[in-house]
């Protein structure tokens, strides 16, 4: 598979066009908004002249890998790829409309991926003319340094494309893992906890979103706090992805999503783009310093740790990957310090368990229900 189609010339398309670049690849990369893509070839040389300068790679390889990616003026310049990887706006509607067009140019050998991070795969490989051929692959944030790619085939997938992508990947130097298509696929659904425990806690006044994020850190030797993550990622855009995978689960009380992040996203208080969110990114602004406590930190870490641990665990009594994967999922897609299921052991089941119980109790909500393989582990 050499030649290689992106549609999409933003954060992740620029990204993963690189990511194929680099590995030999022959990319034609197309943005329905022109200047858009002239905008991510100039970003990438940059990108490329640091990685020169920093002696990571040399300039020849620096050359080879922006002169491996063309610029598409149109979509039907992707016609004689064999692979097309769609990285455009997350909205189903849009997505089809290029899929069916693209259909019309391609050959039928083609293989068609999406890096949707929400939508689920087998409705959009369902339009397609042929939906054997359609597969999500889910690079993370930015593509060129997160090793983890989700390998999502779809209820219509043809049993081995799931295996040949797999295997692309690993050639790409990246670490596939194969997930079911569930809202979230494995990280965006184990992880919502993460965020949505922590918003929990800051709502009810039992901390400051620095005493939770300081405590995570602290405690769990996560590399960010929840609060620190969603200001990085968005906290508009992490509100997006709770509120779908909320209602794709037929709005199960554990994924739903919070009034505070709700009125954050409405305020535009959306984090480092727009220069504030929970933490002021303005110029001059400090800091706050977290107060700290050694029985809250306990209490905090607890809470968020026992719910990410039950939702690892809840996955793999579901077979929505193998342990293995499941592990190197959160390790290698959004940089946990450990696997979760490895976590629990060393924690100790009965502990998380117990945590849960007393949530449960404490509140009467769904939302601290155990997986039923919790207590038998
Ligand atoms: N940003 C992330 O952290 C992240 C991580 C994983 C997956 N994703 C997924 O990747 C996809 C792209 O996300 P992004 O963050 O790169 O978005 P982005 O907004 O940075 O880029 C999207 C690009 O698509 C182009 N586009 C829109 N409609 C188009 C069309 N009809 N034809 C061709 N080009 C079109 C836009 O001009 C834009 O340049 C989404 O599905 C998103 O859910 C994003």
């Amino acid at each position: 598979m050499n030649n290689i189609g992106i549609i999409g010339a933003g954060t992740m398309g620029v990204g993963i066009a690189q990511v194929a670049a680099t590995a030999g690849c022959k990319v034609v990369l197309f943005d329905a908004n022109t200047p858009q893509i002239d905008k991510a070839l100039s970003g990438l040389e940059k990108t490329l002249q640091k990685l020169v300068d920093k002696a990571k790679i040399s300039q020849e390889k620096a050359t080879e890998i922006r002169n491996n990616i063309v610029k598409g003026e149109a979509l039907q310049d992707l016609k004689d790829s064999d692979l097309v990887i769609e990285a455009i706006i997350e909205n189903k509607d849009i997505k089809t409309k290029v899929f069916t067009e693209l259909e019309t140019y391609v050959s039928e050998d083609c293989i068609i991926g999406s890096n949707t991070s929400s939508i689920s795969i087998t409705s959009l490989g369902a339009e397609l003319k042929k939906p054997e051929r359609f597969i999500g692959i889910h690079f993370f944030n930015p593509a060129p340094l997160m090793p983890l790619v989700e390998v999502i085939p779809s209820l219509l997938t043809q049993k081995s494309l799931a295996e040949k992508i797999y295997n692309l990947m690993k050639d790409w130097k990246k670490m596939p893992v194969i997930a079911k298509d569930i809202p979230g696929f494995i990280v965006n659904r184990i992880a919502r906890p993460y965020y949505g425990e922590g918003l929990r806690i800051v709502e009810e006044n039992m901390a400051t979103p620095e005493q939770v994020d300081e405590a995570m850190r602290a405690l769990g030797n996560f590399k960010m706090g929840p609060f620190e993550l969603m200001d990085l990622i968005g906290v508009d855009v992490n509100f997006a992805v709770t509120t779908t995978v909320y209602k794709d689960y037929f709005y199960d009380p554990k994924y739903k999503p919070s009034l505070l992040q709700q009125r954050m996203a409405e305020a535009k208080l959306h984090g480092r783009k727009t220069g504030k969110g929970f933490y002021d990114y303005s110029e001059g602004a400090e800091k706050p310093v977290a107060q700290k406590e050694d029985a809250l930190y306990q209490q905090i870490f607890f809470r968020i740790i026992s719910m990410l641990i039950n939702e690892a665990v809840e996955a793999k009594r579901l077979g929505i990957a193998n342990d293995e994967d499941i592990e190197l999922a959160m390790q290698k897609g959004v940089n946990y310090p450990k696997g979760l299921l490895a976590w629990g052991k060393e924690i100790g089941y009965s502990k998380i368990s117990e945590t849960l119980q007393s949530l449960y109790e404490e509140y009467q909500e769904e939302r601290y229900r155990q997986s039923p393989l919790l207590r038998k582990m």
